[in-house]
């Protein structure tokens, strides 16, 4: 990453093949894949960049949120890089990491900005009045939105990863057929496990359905979510005006999702969404919130370096 904006590499290794047989993300799995694969993919991501190490002036990881033993490799990883090379850590917020994602597609993309991150274990709403300062002004009492997708699909019979298998099958069906509740707490709070007992309810009075039922129950859930997404959304627009809003995080490539924002906030605000490969998790996006500050808040410790 060039001065926080520019990509020169961005070397993504999927883990789905290696959960996909258990249904979802295996913690202890997934850390020990991560140690194996990150060093080969540091070298692949500094040979496709055409870079070298002295070439390196910070270096950006993710310390949280996310899985505990994921993080402790990446952050291994990074300390172990940064002695070596005597470069400057800093440890990034996760899900300020996804704001930073629009910015690589957005180029003259500056904050303020109000944000919706939706991704695996987080709905949230957030205002970022200038780099390195975000306040969530929304969150889910229960289920991420993404979460709500993965189990959804889970109980539809459709395998993991749940969110892209249910965009797909959300396309062969008819939201109204099957319609579900939308869930709508007061305020800019968002619940989805309400939804999802709904739909458990009604596979149950269904029994066994038929291909067309699943894609209009997948079409029905699908909306259900999307709709009480943007209606916080659209809510905190009205409440306090911003012309740059951005969508992002796993979700954020949802189909319906992305017609739909770009309706919701109409000629209000400038909408990004960042591109599919930078909506789900990747490094750029890390890179680039390093660079400008999207710094994790309580868990840098200087005596480790971090921090930069
Ligand atoms: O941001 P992300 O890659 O990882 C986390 O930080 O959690 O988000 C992953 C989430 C998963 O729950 C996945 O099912 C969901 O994003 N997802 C989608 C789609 N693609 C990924 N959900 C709905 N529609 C999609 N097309
Ligand atoms: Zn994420």
């Amino acid at each position: 990453m060039e001065r926080g904006r520019k990509t020169l590499s961005n070397v993504i290794h999927s883990q789905v093949q290696l959960h996909a047989g258990y249904g979802g993300v295996v913690p202890e799995l997934a850390a020990r894949d991560h140690l194996e694969r990150l060093p080969h993919l540091v070298d692949m991501a500094l040979e496709r960049a055409g870079v070298e190490a002295r070439d390196i002036g910070l270096i950006a990881a993710t310390r949280g949120p996310g899985l505990a033993g994921c993080l402790l490799v990446g952050t291994g990883v990074a300390e172990g890089l940064a002695t070596a090379w005597s470069v400057p850590l800093t440890g990034v917020n996760h899900l300020w990491g996804h704001i930073y994602a629009a910015m690589l597609s957005t180029p003259d993309l500056e904050p303020p900005i109000l944000g919706l991150v939706v991704s695996g274990a987080h709905s949230d709403l957030v205002r970022m009045p200038s780099h390195g300062h975000f306040e969530v002004i929304g969150r889910t009492r229960d289920d991420a939105a993404g979460e709500a997708f993965d189990k959804a699909a889970r109980m539809l019979g459709l395998g993991y990863p749940g969110g892209p298998v249910m965009d797909r099958l959300a396309r062969q069906g008819d939201p109204r057929r099957q319609s579900l509740p939308r869930p709508s707490l007061p305020g800019l709070e968002y619940s989805f496990s309400g939804l999802k007992t709904a739909l458990l309810y009604r596979l149950r009075d269904i029994g066994e359905p038929g291909e067309q039922a699943r894609a209009d129950l997948a079409a029905a859930f699908e909306h259900s979510v999307v709709e009480s997404l943007l209606e916080k959304l659209d809510q905190a627009l009205d409440q306090a005006p911003c012309n740059e809003v951005v969508v992002a995080g796993g979700v954020a490539a949802n189909t319906l999702l992305r017609r739909r924002a770009a309706e919701v906030v109409g000629n209000r605000a400038r909408l990004t969404m960042p591109p599919l490969e930078l909506c789900t998790d990747n490094a750029a996006m890390i890179a680039a919130a390093g660079f400008f500050g999207g710094v994790h808040p309580t868990t840098v410790d200087p005596s480790l370096g971090w921090g930069a």
